[in-house]
């Protein structure tokens, strides 16, 4: 049976526990898209309204049906080598710079955080622009990526590397046959030593404070904030500004932009790239 349309109380709930939960804003205009996401859990789960549905995540103390509803409630759409330029910038403006300086590859570290990993087809295209860079090579000491995101069961596919060869085929044929091995007919699994490359993990953005004894050398968080209200995303831009080196680069999507007052000291210093002031 349907629960049909969530009515304005309801979502006004569920949009409370998505706000101060993970910063996600759901405005009014979305409850039919809510109502289209949830209805079929809430009838699998056999609850009859939705008053039920939220009072069930309210008293769970494990946090177990909070986290599901973020992971029901995130989009993960994302693709290899998405706004393909950044991948171009991180070589020049990051890497070139660390071999013109004479860094020792298997000692030195880098550190790149890919921010809101989802399915991990961003994480991978970076750890593939390091190996390329190297000529195949081990890229500097592993793992240099991070990959971190909320929603665990995007981040159990990222961890198991399966995709549709359909999602690999804006890859050039060298790539896929260096860096993917056939599952099945019609389906790959990354290289070992390309997930080698990546430590997964899942995290909050909108934790007071992220876990990390070091900085990054560049922070990739792109199309995460088109969720995010004004205040949640200044607070997200300042811990990620927090968390570069000095001379460090963040990427955002190209359709988001950061307003002046949240850009502190970031300087554009291309599309949707940012480099943070000082010398690395
Ligand atoms: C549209 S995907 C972007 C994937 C990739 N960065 C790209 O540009 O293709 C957005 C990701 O942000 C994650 N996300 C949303 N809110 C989050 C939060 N509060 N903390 C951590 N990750 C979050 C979602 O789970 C989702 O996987």
């Amino acid at each position: 049976m349907s629960v049909g349309l969530i009515r304005p109380a309801e979502f006004r709930r569920l949009a409370d526990l998505a706000y101060s939960n993970f910063g996600i804003h759901l405005p009014e205009k979305k409850r039919q898209l809510v109502t289209n996401k949830f209805s079929n859990t809430l009838a699998k789960r056999g609850f009859e309204d939705w008053a039920s549905y939220i009072d069930e995540i309210e008293n769970d103390l494990s946090g177990r049906l909070l986290l599901e509803f973020a992971d029901r409630l995130t989009t993960n759409h994302t693709y290899f080598f998405r706004e393909e330029a950044h991948f171009d910038i991180l070589r020049r403006q990051i890497l070139e710079p660390k071999i013109t300086s004479g860094a020792n590859f298997d000692g030195e570290q880098m550190r790149i955080w890919c921010a809101g990993c989802a399915s991990g087809e961003e994480a991978y295209s970076l750890a593939i622009t390091l190996f390329e860079y190297r000529g195949g090579a081990q890229p500097f000491r592993l793992p240099p990526i991070l990959a971190s995101d909320i929603s665990f069961s995007a981040l159990k596919k990222a961890k198991d590397g399966h995709y549709d060869v359909e999602r690999l085929r804006n890859m050039p044929r060298g790539l896929r046959q260096k860096y993917f091995k056939e599952n099945f007919p019609g389906n790959v699994t990354v290289v070992d030593h390309l997930r080698s490359a990546i430590l997964f993990k899942r995290l909050n953005f909108m934790s007071e404070k992220f876990p990390f004894k070091k900085k990054f050398h560049a922070v990739f968080c792109r199309n995460v904030m088109i969720y995010f209200d004004d205040a949640s995303k200044g607070g997200l831009i300042s811990r990620l500004t927090e968390a570069l080196e000095p001379g460090g680069l963040l990427f955002i999507g190209h359709s988001e932009t950061i307003s002046r007052e949240h850009l502190g000291p970031l300087q554009s210093v291309g599309a949707a790239v940012y480099r943070k002031g000082g010398t690395a």
